[in-house]
């Protein structure tokens, strides 16, 4: 039985990747590369010197996803493929409600027509929405994000719940990620953002490494302890360790039918000052930054209770923050400009 990964060329794709082979799962990916290469699956072959069968096509293709499963014995399905750029959904939503949302609604009824039953998927805290009480637990309802990526992972729990009622096979997990920074410890595969960095870790190290001049902190007036924003950020390679739990338990599970949410995180928010801090004091590097004003849609501060996966998967993080950054610079500091 194979283990179908979508997006798997991607930053916490290729990381899973490389933990199902080092667990003896085997691979097939199908990744489009519009946001990742496939030096990615190439590395991830090096490092554990196993093959991936590789298969470069779109979720929203039907024909490709016939055809895939028609080809390989695939016993379960972990999705990561999506456009993940908040600003950049919110100017084209048209375009993030049909890769996400129609791309996973093409490939649940794939793998519906070929009895492939389960499924896990990248969720996100974004889920929990602007108004919840922290720490966010998996019993609170889903939110409204303000953003049509946060939607569209709400769109898609929905759709995982409606699969769950109508085909009682169907076994799914949500995994809703934190922050998930950080990269493998051999400095050989880690996050390779396009263009400006979205996400404040990138940013932080593009800095260091003299790609851009300096970070601005959005906004210092939060009701927090210094005044920035607080998150809860994962290494990716507990994140990736996670999804290897989830699989695991849903393979144990003779009677289990729906859908499961578990939230992954560290349950430690970090504020964006800490983690400059911690970055500059670990690696010696200096990180030139100003404030500037709030960035629209950000929330002062939230993290994860992860009590369920620790109690139900068995999953609990192993890395600290120092682990963070000292992998994230080790990544960014032997390939400057990413994969290129
Ligand atoms: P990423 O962009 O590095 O990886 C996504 C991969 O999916 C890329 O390789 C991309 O080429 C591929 N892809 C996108 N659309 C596709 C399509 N239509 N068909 C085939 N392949 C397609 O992003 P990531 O950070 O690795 O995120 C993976 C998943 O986790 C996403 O679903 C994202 O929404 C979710 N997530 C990420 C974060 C985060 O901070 N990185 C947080 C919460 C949830
Ligand atoms: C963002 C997304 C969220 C997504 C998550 C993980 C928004 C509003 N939310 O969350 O939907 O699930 O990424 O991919 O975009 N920061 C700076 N300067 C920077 C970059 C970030 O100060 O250059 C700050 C932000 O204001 C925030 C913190 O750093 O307070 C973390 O930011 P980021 O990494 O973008 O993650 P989130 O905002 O938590």
């Amino acid at each position: 039985m194979k283990i179908l990964v979508t997006g798997g060329a991607g930053f916490i794709g290729s990381h899973t990747v490389l933990a199902l082979l080092e667990s003896n799962y085997e691979v097939v990916v199908l990744d489009n590369l519009c946001n990742s290469t496939y030096v990615a699956i190439e590395r991830v072959e090096a490092l554990t010197g196993k093959n991936i069968s590789f298969i470069h096509g779109d979720i929203n293709c039907s024909n490709t996803l016939q055809q895939l499963f028609a080809e390989y014995d695939i016993g379960a399905v972990l999705h990561f493929a999506a456009l993940k750029a908040v600003g950049e959904s919110v100017q084209y939503p048209y375009k993030y409600y049909e890769n996400n949302v129609s791309g996973t609604l093409c490939l649940l009824q794939a793998m519906h027509y070929a009895d492939v039953n389960m499924f896990i998927f990248s969720s996100s805290a974004t889920v929990y929405g602007e108004t919840s009480v922290v720490p966010y637990t998996e019993s609170l309802a889903l939110g409204s994000p303000s953003s049509p990526y946060g939607a569209s992972k709400v769109m898609i729990e929905r759709m995982l719940a409606d699969s769950a009622i109508a085909h009682p096979n169907f076994q799914a997990i949500s995994l809703r990620y934190f922050n998930p920074i950080g990269a493998h410890p051999s400095g050989v595969i880690g996050e390779d953002p396009k263009g400006i960095p979205n996400n404040l870790m990138p940013y932080i190290t593009q800095v260091a490494v003299g790609r851009r001049k300096k970070l601005s902190i959005f906004g210092n007036d939060y009701p927090t302890k210094d005044g920035t924003c607080r998150r809860d950020y994962i290494h990716v390679v507990d994140l990736a360790e996670g999804h290897v739990k989830a699989l695991d338990w849903l393979q144990k599970q003779t009677e289990f039918s729906g859908v499961e949410a578990f939230n992954l995180g560290t349950g430690t928010p970090v504020s964006v000052l800490e983690m400059v801090d911690t970055f500059i004091v670990e690696t010696g590097q200096n990180v030139p930054y100003e404030f500037s004003p709030r960035r629209s849609g950000d929330l002062p501060e939230f993290w994860a209770d992860s009590s369920k996966a620790q109690k139900e998967l068995g999953w609990q993080t192993q890395l600290t923050l120092t682990d963070m950054v000292i992998d994230t610079w080790r990544w960014q500091k032997n390939n400057p400009n990413g994969y290129e």
